[in-house]
């Protein structure tokens, strides 16, 4: 069958050039959740080495859940979404204290994990058959089946149906590194495609055209709807709160109207006192008395 053939041929594709990270030479679930963390963010590039000396501090759950709050936001400091560090600890604390769970649907059930994270944890760790389907996954399907515009649901039943059950873990890599490298939102490099043969858009497929239809930018193009203008990252809440704790992180406790002094000029008060709010609400900050601000325990 179609499905046989073009699974061989993208494992073949893999096994020849798929790329050498360091989380992919473990088994380790709490390295591959650190991993898969760390690059819900930011690029592979940054991850290698901030991945590195992660796992060089904290080398298990039990030693992250150990680490106060304040030295695992500073260790997670550039790499964006502050409350993914927190929420990450929170889960290893879960793990300290009961052990990994040993499936998808157990892992579903830490903090912060959530389908994509639990499959990806399942089938990298544990050699379990899961999909970890993330809008990569998504777009690579679509373009093989020619069929956009399926529900979340259907998407991941198919993407469940194609893991091979003896190679679970080089399958979702191989999706992975085709939707980064050969099979991108940007640009469908049909050409260099392993599976061209078996795709139902090769050759057709017009990257804009799809986004514009989809009414959605796809990965990597900021903004929202086709034809908008990206917001500058500097205009956003999320640049006001990870400014707010990485003066937090280098300065210690300081007062209200300290951090206001220390923050970049182009952040207005209004700005500040909203990021200082919702960080609170987070957890991420705590808001002591006399305008005391200070990072959690
Ligand atoms: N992005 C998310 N998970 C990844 C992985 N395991 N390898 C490369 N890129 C990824």
């Amino acid at each position: 069958m179609d499905d046989d053939l073009r699974r061989d041929a993208l494992l073949a594709w893999y096994a020849d050039t798929g790329r050498d990270l360091p989380w992919r030479r473990t088994r380790d679930p709490y390295a591959v959740l650190v991993s898969e963390i760390m690059l819900q963010q930011t690029q592979v590039s940054r991850v290698v080495p901030r991945f590195e000396a992660w796992l060089e501090r904290w080398p298990t759950a039990a030693a992250l859940a150990a680490a106060p709050g304040a030295d695992v936001l500073a260790e997670w400091s550039g790499l964006g979404y502050n409350n993914r560090a927190l929420r990450l600890q929170a889960a290893a604390r879960v793990v300290a204290e009961h052990g990994w769970p040993g499936d998808e649907a157990g892992l579903r059930t830490l903090p912060g994990v959530g389908d994509y994270t639990a499959a990806a944890v399942a089938a990298f760790a544990y050699g379990q058959v899961a999909a970890a389907v993330d809008t990569n996954q998504v777009r690579v399907l679509d373009r093989w089946d020619g069929a956009g515009g399926r529900t979340p649901k259907a998407v991941r039943e198919r993407a469940i149906d194609l893991v091979p059950e003896d190679a679970p873990d080089a399958w979702n890599h191989a999706l992975m590194d085709l939707g980064a490298t050969v099979c991108t939102a940007r640009i469908a490099r049909c050409d260099a495609c392993p599976v061209a043969e078996w795709c139902m858009s090769a050759g057709y497929v017009d990257p804009v055209a799809e986004r514009a239809l989809r009414g959605a930018s796809g990965p990597g193009v900021a903004g929202g709807a086709a034809g908008s203008r990206p917001q500058r990252f500097e205009d956003t809440q999320r640049y006001v709160r990870g400014r707010i704790v990485a003066a937090l992180v280098e300065r210690g406790p300081i007062d209200r109207a300290v951090l206001v002094e220390v923050l970049p000029d182009d952040i207005a008060g209004e700005r500040v006192a909203a990021a200082l709010t919702s960080l609170a609400h987070d957890g991420l900050v705590d808001l002591g008395p006399e305008g005391l601000l200070s990072l959690p325990a």
